[in-house]
């Protein structure tokens, strides 16, 4: 257990306007992928591969309508600290709108010693997102070894109702297992997934984190290989809901605890106002099905509260219990707001069905290597820009939990098979990734807003990250693509 530590934050190398124009901002950042030395063991260093060398990387918080650039340079090592290949990588902003060049598809490489300059829009809704590898076969591994961070976007509205500042805590949550000599351990399991025995919060083991009697905004996202969590706490108060992986949730949501596999955000309110100096509450995590727990999984961090000192800017004064996104969309664009979607919209509806067979995790009885030798021409479905469609998700692959996410676009829950056909309390907001538990189903209803651009070819996998490797992940396009 060590002293909770918020990631540093990256300024930006140069911000301006293009073509001069005040209404159109953008800001310029870089990052080097490179070896780092961590101390998550006590008295013994350990090597990672991280966004400059760190675990997890520096957190970009950006403004809605800001455009920016992430200049990546891949300086790490021949070959992965946790493979024996080419040390290849491909950033992908987890949350953007990207354009297909710059989504971090899985065979669009950089190799070692070269650099690529990603564009972002920024027009969406204030939300959590995160940056990590998506590079193909490789993407547990390299995830793994410290090449994830947050990107955190704000918008008036959010900024207006929810906690900033001080009080706006990240807590990128991961498991992981050493070495006696502190380098990382990894064992998938045959491709399983990872289940560590030590529980990280912003790569500090069981971190103890000092807190104010306020109310404080943390904005939770599992980048854990495989393991899903159930964060609750020791006291048994309220967790407050105010976010998902998409934005800001229509109404706040008190839950006991809730359900969170990776890459899934959760953004929740945590109110500390009625505990006295000194005392502390913990972070647990209860059981999940499908998951493999040791000793000391159950618990994730500690607040202490301490005294209610200096400056109070940022925080809020009541537990809110509805949210105004403003319409959850830049208002130059013509998208739907993704909590607005109905049924009825929907020019489609189609069935997803993740499963395992001949050794390998597919989707629709299609792998990664299928998509590949089919020369990318296969397709799990073609809309044109700003189609609603209805996708069901469906796992039939006997004992395990998948978590699947759909690029490009947000998602609204609107049926389930399980918890009387509806959506779980702390899923009622926009998402991009859907936890399929053993056995269950869950539909979704999807715009595919590019934001105005053409369109392309985009992933969609399971996000236990040895799944999508081995070889859960197919693909879709918007509009007009090329091969
Ligand atoms: Cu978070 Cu396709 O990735
Ligand atoms: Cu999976």
């Amino acid at each position: 257990a060590g002293v909770f530590r918020r990631p540093p934050e990256l300024l930006p190398y140069q911000t301006g306007f293009d073509d001069g124009d005040p209404s159109r901002p953008f800001a310029r950042y870089a990052l080097t992928q490179k070896l780092g030395q961590a101390k998550f063991v006590p008295g013994l260093a350990t090597t990672v591969a991280g966004y400059n060398g760190i675990f997890p990387g520096p957190t970009i918080r950006l403004d809605q309508g800001t455009r920016s650039e992430v200049r990546i340079r891949n300086a790490l090592p021949a070959n992965g600290l946790l493979h024996p290949s080419a040390f290849r990588t491909v950033t992908h902003l987890h949350g953007s709108p990207s354009l297909p060049q710059y989504d971090g598809y899985a065979n669009d490489f950089t190799a070692v010693g070269k650099v690529k300059n990603y564009q972002y829009p920024n027009w969406q809704s204030a939300r959590t997102l995160w940056y990590h590898d998506h590079n193909m076969h490789q993407t547990a591994q390299n995830v793994y070894s410290g090449l994830a961070g947050i990107y955190a976007l704000h918008d008036p509205f959010e900024r207006a109702q929810l906690p900033q500042g001080e009080f706006d805590v990240p807590l990128m949550i991961s498991d992981a297992m050493f070495k006696a000599d502190g380098s990382l351990g990894y064992n998938d399991n045959g491709h399983k997934g990872v289940w560590g025995d030590i529980i990280m919060v912003n790569g500090v083991p069981w971190p103890t984190m000092k807190v104010k009697p306020r109310i404080y905004r943390f904005r939770v996202l599992i980048a854990s290989v495989g393991r899903s969590y159930r964060p609750t706490l020791s006291t048994g108060e309220p967790i407050y809901i105010v976010g998902t992986d998409g934005g800001m949730t229509p109404t706040v949501q008190a839950v006991r605890s809730w359900r969170q596999g990776t890459a899934e955000r959760y953004e929740i309110l945590i109110d500390f106002r009625k505990y006295k100096p000194g005392q502390a509450i913990e972070l647990r995590n209860l059981s999940n099905k499908n998951n493999v727990d040791f000793a000391n999984t159950g618990k994730i961090m500690k607040f202490e509260v301490v005294a209610d000192s200096g400056s109070s800017a940022g925080s809020i004064s009541a537990i809110p219990t509805s949210l105004d996104d403003g319409g959850a969309i830049h208002p130059a664009l013509g998208g739907l707001a993704t909590m607005s979607l109905t049924p009825e919209m929907a020019k489609v509806k189609r069935k997803m069905v993740v499963d395992r067979g001949n050794g390998l995790w597919r989707i629709n009885g299609m792998t990664w290597d299928d998509v590949e030798k089919s020369n990318f021409t296969k397709l799990f479905g073609n809309p044109q820009p700003y189609d609603v469609e209805q996708w069901t998700i469906v796992n039939s692959s006997g004992g395990w939990f998948h978590p699947v996410h759909i690029h490009l676009v947000d998602g609204k829950i609107i049926g389930r098979n399980t918890n009387g056909g509806k959506p779980f309390a702390w899923e009622k907001g926009p998402k991009d990734v859907f936890y399929v538990g053993e056995n269950e189903s869950v539909t979704v209803l999807m715009q595919f807003d590019t934001g105005g651009a053409a369109g392309g070819r985009y992933m969609i996998h399971c996000h236990n990250l040895s799944h999508e490797d081995h070889d859960m992940m197919i693909q879709f396009a918007v509009g007009d693509y090329r091969v």
